[in-house]
């Protein structure tokens, strides 16, 4: 396992880190024993949420990481009253001070590695955010020594734009940010990793596969398919070859979707490309896109040309 420097924390990050969004409470036994593979191999660093499986996530991680404090551990709070882009905010320093204190509970740790603000998407809801006691809250909670760093993420049916993240970024308010960059969805790449590099704020990369379901997302040859055939129908793409073959993506060979899809995040300079994986099977499976040269230049410079100018994601 190599180890990346995430930002300014001047933490040193596994390359490759596990998304705990899914898996906890679909078979608990499973995920705990996906933990424990990834941290077999070198993972270091796990991506939560107190809203993850209502705190479930958070709750199985607590046991799994017992006797495990060098494992950075980030978890979020959401200042919104439901997950999709319409949700409304109701964030306040209060109820954010109360979820990292039930996030430490059910961690089981004296003090959070890192606490985002989870899915910011709107630069109304962020300026809240930012002017009503949230973010202050978070800054007493670094000093108080419960929360070592601090940071947000962007939506993940946000778009290409990464409004809130350009404007984050450089106010030096935060430490780390969780961002999406994908195959079909490469604009934080040209927007957000510059300037993350110049302000030395920590880049977790969420979302390495889009989101993947069973039917759509980089997961395998019919689901990247499916989801290109999505972008074609919102107009992101134009309705001709090479887009409607169903060879389009032979050119990753001898590489998998998902295991190039993992390879192009890894070839960029991000801290760590955070993997949603829920079984041992998944862990080894995406070990294997670790190996250097993640991605030759001439494959890279192919999916830059295909899906470069996808501004807005599809799932
Ligand atoms: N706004 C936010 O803050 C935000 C939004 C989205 C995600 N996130 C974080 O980022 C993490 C990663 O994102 P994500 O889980 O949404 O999406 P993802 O990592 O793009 O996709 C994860 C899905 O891909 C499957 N998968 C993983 N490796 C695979 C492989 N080698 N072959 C086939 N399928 C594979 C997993 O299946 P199994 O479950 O069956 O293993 C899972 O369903 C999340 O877990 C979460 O921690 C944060």
């Amino acid at each position: 396992m190599q180890f990346r420097q995430l930002g300014r924390t001047q933490l040193m990050v596994s390359e490759l880190s596990l998304g705990a969004a899914r898996g906890a409470v679909r078979d608990r036994p499973r995920f705990v024993e996906a933990v424990q593979a990834a941290l077999a191999a070198g993972v270091n660093f796990i991506d939560t949420a107190a809203g993850y499986d209502d705190g479930v996530s958070e709750e199985v991680l607590g046991e799994a990481l017992v006797g495990h404090d060098e494992v950075i551990v980030e978890t979020k709070y959401r200042p919104y009253d439901g997950w999709g882009p319409a949700a409304a905010y109701t964030g306040s320093p209060a109820a954010l001070v109360a979820s990292a204190e039930e996030s430490l509970r059910r961690l089981r740790r004296d003090r959070l590695d890192i606490l985002l603000g989870h899915g910011l998407r709107t630069r109304e809801s962020f300026d809240r955010f930012m002017h009503d006691g949230c973010y202050d809250a978070m800054v007493r909670l670094r000093e108080q020594g419960k929360v070592r760093f601090i940071g947000i993420s962007e939506l993940s049916e946000g778009d290409g734009e990464h409004q809130i993240l350009r404007t984050a970024v450089p106010t030096g308010a935060f430490d780390v940010v969780m961002l999406t960059l994908n195959i079909l969805l490469q604009t934080a790449a040209e927007s957000v990793l510059p300037l993350c590099r110049q302000h030395n704020v920590g880049t977790v990369v969420m979302m390495p596969l889009n989101q993947a379901s069973r039917t759509s997302g980089l997961v395998s040859v019919p689901a990247a398919l499916e989801c290109v055939r999505r972008h074609v129908a919102a107009g992101n793409l134009p309705a001709e070859a090479p887009y409607t073959e169903a060879t389009l993506f032979d050119f990753l060979q001898p590489y998998s979707v998902p295991e190039a899809s993992l390879r192009y995040v890894l070839a960029h300079d991000v801290s760590t490309c955070c993997v949603g994986m829920s079984s041992v099977d998944r862990v080894h499976a995406n070990l294997r896109a670790l190996e250097r040269p993640y991605l030759d230049a001439e494959r890279l410079q192919r999916i830059r040309r295909l899906f470069g100018g996808i501004r807005s994601q599809v799932l």
